[in-house]
């Protein structure tokens, strides 16, 4: 976008932050995702259309949304279809709750932490998932996971030695909020030959190194299930990231927004609130991170997310609190669809048809995700210098190329990153 130089803004008179920030999904690979669109128009051997997408977006790939939730959704945004008798007692009885629990019509601000309403219900089924209780003022609901970690961020990071351990490879959120507000991002490898195993012997290492340079190891970012390793952390695994941020008082940001897409035989998701509370004589500082954008909502363009924050010192809480205040709340239609969320037909409350439809319909996009997932990995596997790791939950797939070491020294001499080398031309195109 150019709309030319008349103004007096330059990208050095603005804020050097942002100007400086990294963010690969706005950078040279979508740049190079829609130059390749472009080319594939005029391909005769394109039957579908090929669709590009910077974020992971399950309903731009066709993936249906929960019925349920859609139609309480409109009947709470238009009570007139609870008259035309299009929608049965279950939705209708639904969206009455809705209508009587938050005061005023959809359009107006709610509480500027949420509705009352949602927090309880946010708190009913963490407390389900996890077993143990939960206090609905220690959730916070947002405007998706991107702004509910932008606004911790805020709080959190006092000057530009602070640092927070980055996974890698990484959602490019992290890393970019995290310059974004002047902090260091301080990279932790995940072991991809270990199934991406995080190793707490090797965060150690790199603490006590950065430490040493004068740098205040402020937080750890984790995603479970891993964007984009696939990866499902097992207990003992988070028990050992809960023991080492417990003894290097290094405070947890848990992104949890893939948990709903467990593809491991016999497991269950096990969040990292589960771990801590179980474990008291290590307490840590935990944000954790949860929203209907992804896998099995895929719900992205709601903006409907929370975050529960666990340990707090009540000083910091109203810092948080305070900040989230001058936010004011997030969309409340979002909030409704957070609401959905975790709060889905049951057999105590809503008719065997109803449940049996929301049921059908979950385990149809799990088990399509999970098989799409399998045929990714498989043909990945099966080429010629490239391997994957077996995706055990989540949306992604993490491929590794086998380059040449040709390759790899022409890189480095052209002064890229082996990886952008070997795609900078659109050439080397993998096409699932
Ligand atoms: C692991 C992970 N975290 C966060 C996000 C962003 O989520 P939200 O839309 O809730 O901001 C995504 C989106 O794809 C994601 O995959």
């Amino acid at each position: 976008m150019s709309c030319g130089v008349k103004g007096f803004l330059r990208v050095n008179n603005i804020s050097q932050k942002v100007a400086k920030a990294e963010y690969a999904l706005q950078s040279f690979y979508s740049a190079q995702a829609k130059k390749i669109q472009d080319s594939l128009q005029n391909q005769s051997f394109v039957n579908n259309p090929t669709t590009l997408s910077s974020h992971c977006n399950p309903h731009s790939y066709g993936q249906n949304p929960l019925s349920f939730n859609r139609r309480c959704i409109s009947a709470i945004l238009n009570p007139d279809l609870l008259k035309a008798k299009i929608y049965n007692e279950d939705v209708i009885s639904r969206t009455e709750y809705y209508i009587s629990k938050l005061g005023y019509p959809l359009g107006a601000y709610s509480e500027d932490v949420g509705y009352r309403a949602v927090m309880r219900n946010v708190a009913n089924f963490l407390e389900k998932r996890d077993g143990a209780a939960v206090d609905p003022d220690n959730i916070f609901l947002t405007d998706g996971v991107t702004s509910g970690m932008n606004m911790v961020l805020r709080v959190l990071v006092e000057g530009p030695n602070d640092g927070f351990l980055i996974p890698v490879p990484q959602s490019p959120l992290y890393g970019a909020l995290t310059s974004v507000h002047n902090a260091q991002s301080i990279p932790y490898y995940l072991n991809e030959d270990k199934g991406w195993e995080t190793n707490a012997e090797s965060l150690q290492k790199i603490y006590n190194e950065n430490k040493e340079k004068g740098i205040k190891v402020k937080g750890i970012f984790i995603s479970n299930p891993g964007n984009p390793t696939g990866k499902v952390l097992s207990k003992e695994a988070i028990r050992e990231i809960v023991e080492f941020a417990h003894k290097n008082k290094v405070l947890i940001l848990a992104d949890e927004v893939l948990q709903d897409t467990i593809y491991k035989d016999g497991e269950s998701f096990v969040s990292f609130k589960k771990v801590v509370n179980e474990n008291p004589d290590k307490p840590v500082d935990l944000f954790s991170f949860y929203s209907a954008s992804n896998a099995l909502h895929g719900e992205g363009g709601y903006r409907a997310g929370f975050f529960e924050v666990y340990n707090l010192d009540p000083q910091v809480y109203d810092q948080v609190k305070k900040l989230k205040t001058m936010y004011v709340c997030s969309n409340t239609v979002g909030q409704i669809m957070v609401d959905l969320m975790v709060n889905p037909p049951t057999s105590e409350r809503n008719s065997a048809e109803t449940v049996a439809e929301y049921q059908r319909e979950k385990q149809d996009i799990i088990n399509s995700l999970k098989k799409r997932g399998d045929i990714i990995r498989d043909c990945f596997d099966n080429m010629t210098n490239v391997s994957c790791n077996r995706i055990e939950g989540g949306i992604y797939a993490f491929p590794r190329l086998h380059l040449s070491e040709r390759a790899i020294k022409e890189a480095k001499k052209n002064n890229v990153e082996p990886d952008s080398f070997y795609s900078s031309e659109g050439k080397n195109l993998i096409m699932i």
